[in-house]
């Protein structure tokens, strides 16, 4: 299949592309876009065929639920039963980076949803997201557009290198803002789920809803035979070529054993910008600086991605705080180093 690459400048939209790619979807196809959070590879919500199609480009479990994107909250009246937390939550943080899990209506077919009866919502901020699910005139559904297992794309050409030949179109609009997928969360009654951390922080969920629970499976691995809250938590995710290992202890202790072991280990440190020059003889990627949570999580991706181009051993990095910003950069590097924390 000939993938049409199509450049569109966030700041000056080009009405005429939207309209050509939101034709696309309503015919059935597949367009990659970018979000604040990472790119989505979208198709229409209403359609289980198209929604297949997905599935089939991303090598990805068909249990595994796609989150569907609607331009404005109110929108998501179409496809399910809202509640007043779920006002309170659109009020706060809609349009960005969150995603509400609800019963779903049967506007959205089983195909979209992996088979459960709750659809995930998100009314994404990117300016060419919501031109797109405009154009498209229903909800598009969309996972992250990398192929299943490795890391979400943060760059159009993270996007062009996974799925070029596979999908009918990828618009190119610049590099992903947050660089970390949205904040899951599902509503109990008074009580909200987080399933997955992301940019919304538990402590600013905390300020629209008193009880926000942490899902185990956020910081911890899953117990055999355990039943996850979302089917995408018993995935391995973001797995690099080389393994992963999170160094746990005093910096300058992890400084020296990094120099020791790139003597006899072909190893690359994801560093912090600070440390980069007391690191020497070690190959590094500057992952930004030591308190600097939202650069860190900018860069976490393509980090990966560029660390599977080289030839190692072994990759190092920080274990992360679990705090704010840090619980989501905490979640998505304890997955790709499959659980790997050594004490230094
Ligand atoms: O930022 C994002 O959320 C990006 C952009 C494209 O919007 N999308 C994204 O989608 O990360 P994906 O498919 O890579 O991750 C969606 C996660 C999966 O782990 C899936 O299991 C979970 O959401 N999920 C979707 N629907 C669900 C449902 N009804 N119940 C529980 N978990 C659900
Ligand atoms: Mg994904």
């Amino acid at each position: 299949m000939q993938t049409q690459i199509i450049t569109i400048d966030p700041e000056k939209i080009n009405n005429e592309k939207i309209k050509e790619c939101g034709a696309i979807l309503r015919n059935g196809g597949l367009v990659a876009f970018p979000t604040e959070t990472v790119y989505g590879l979208g198709a229409l919500a209403t359609d289980a065929d198209a929604a297949k199609k997905i599935y089939a480009a991303k090598g990805r479990p068909s249990d595994n639920p796609l989150i569907i994107h609607i331009a404005d909250p109110a929108d998501a009246e179409r496809y399910a039963y809202t509640c007043e937390l779920y006002y309170k939550l659109a009020d706060a943080f809609m349009a960005g980076p969150l995603t509400i899990i609800l019963p779903k209506k049967s506007t959205v077919p089983h195909a979209v949803t992996g088979g459960l009866d709750t659809v995930a919502i998100r009314c994404p901020a990117h300016p060419i997201a919501k031109a797109l699910i405009e154009s498209a005139g229903a909800a598009i559904a969309a996972p992250s557009a990398n192929l299943s297992g490795s890391p979400s794309p943060t760059e159009g050409r993270h996007v062009i290198d996974d799925l070029s030949g596979r999908i009918d179109a990828i618009i190119d609009g610049g590099n992903a803002e947050i660089g970390l997928e949205s904040t899951i969360v599902k509503i109990d009654g008074d009580t909200l789920t987080l399933l997955r951390p992301g940019a919304i922080t538990r402590d600013a969920l905390l300020c629209v809803c008193e009880k926000v629970e942490v899902a185990s499976a956020v910081t911890a691995a899953l117990a055999e035979n355990e039943k996850p809250l979302s089917p995408g938590m018993k995935y391995r995710h973001y797995a690099p070529n080389a393994p992963l290992v999170l160094l746990d202890g005093d910096e300058r202790d992890i400084q020296a054993f990094i120099i020791k072991q790139s003597k006899h280990e072909r190893c690359l440190m994801l560093a912090y910008t600070e440390e980069i020059s007391l690191l020497r003889g070690v190959d590094t990627i500057d992952i930004g600086e030591r308190d600097d949570l939202q650069t860190q999580a900018k860069r976490l991706f393509s980090a990966l991605r560029a660390a599977n181009e080289l030839e190692l051993d072994k990759i190092y990095a920080h274990l992360p705080t679990q705090s704010g910003l840090g619980l989501a950069l905490y979640n998505r590097m304890i997955r790709a180093a499959a659980h790997t924390v050594v004490k230094i």
